[in-house]
């Protein structure tokens, strides 16, 4: 299978030295994408600004922000069977960049800023009917109600939510949701055994009963 991984976060620039970003560290799209290897796949990465050390892969796709990341996406997932889009999109970026550097002395800053496209959202209407999406979903504390309504929305495949303080956890606790309304609540895993277990999910979206 041809798997396609987003993972990182994305930079979006306020002048030249400076952007809005997020604390995603990237481990579990590593983490996932290492597990696809070793299930036997051929994995293409898009990876934003990540702390994490990603897997050799067949090929890698570095971006910064979120625009590049959606560019990347909507030119690489044609050729691929499955997304899983582990990466945290900035949901805003500045509406201007300030060219140059800002400084102290211009006094008070007001960064306005505009959304970003919802990358899975305008896959929806791209996807063929033999190609898969699996969106994350990071809520507080037990708001499965949001994670289904992005499920259902983005007309996703499958969606993992997981509580916000995994973000910066080498553990994950998560409930699998998928749109049948089936659900499947994970023990407190290690990011690589979680990763292990998603992978496996996702093969089994191609089977003939999903
Ligand atoms: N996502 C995306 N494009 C964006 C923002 C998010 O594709 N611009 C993806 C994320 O990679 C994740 C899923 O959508 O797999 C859910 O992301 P999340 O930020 O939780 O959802 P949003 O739709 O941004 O909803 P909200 O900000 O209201 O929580």
């Amino acid at each position: 299978m041809n798997v396609l991984i987003t993972a990182g976060p994305t930079r979006e620039p306020i002048d030249a030295v400076r952007y809005i970003g997020n604390r995603s560290s990237g481990r579990m799209g590593a983490a996932l994408a290492s597990a696809a290897l070793e299930a036997g796949h051929a994995v293409t990465l898009i990876v934003g600004p990540a702390t994490a050390i990603m897997p050799a892969v067949g090929r890698r796709i570095d971006v910064e922000t979120a625009a590049q990341m959606h560019q990347a996406v909507l030119s690489e997932f044609p050729r691929h069977d499955l997304l899983i889009m582990a990466a945290a999109v900035a949901d805003y970026r500045p509406t201007q960049i300030h060219a140059g550097k800002l400084a102290r002395g211009d006094g008070p800053l007001t960064i306005t800023c505009e959304p970003t496209a919802d990358i899975l959202a305008s896959l929806a209407s791209l996807k063929r009917p033999v190609q898969r999406t699996v969106g994350f979903s990071l809520e507080c504390a037990g708001d499965l109600a949001r994670s289904r309504e992005k499920l259902l929305r983005k007309q996703l495949d499958l969606i993992v939510y997981n509580p916000t303080e995994t973000m910066e956890s080498p553990m994950v606790e998560s409930v699998l949701l998928w749109p049948d309304g089936r659900t499947e609540t994970v023990p407190s895993l290690a990011k690589d055994e979680f990763a292990r277990l998603l992978v496996q999910r996702c093969a089994e979206l191609f089977l003939p009963a999903h």
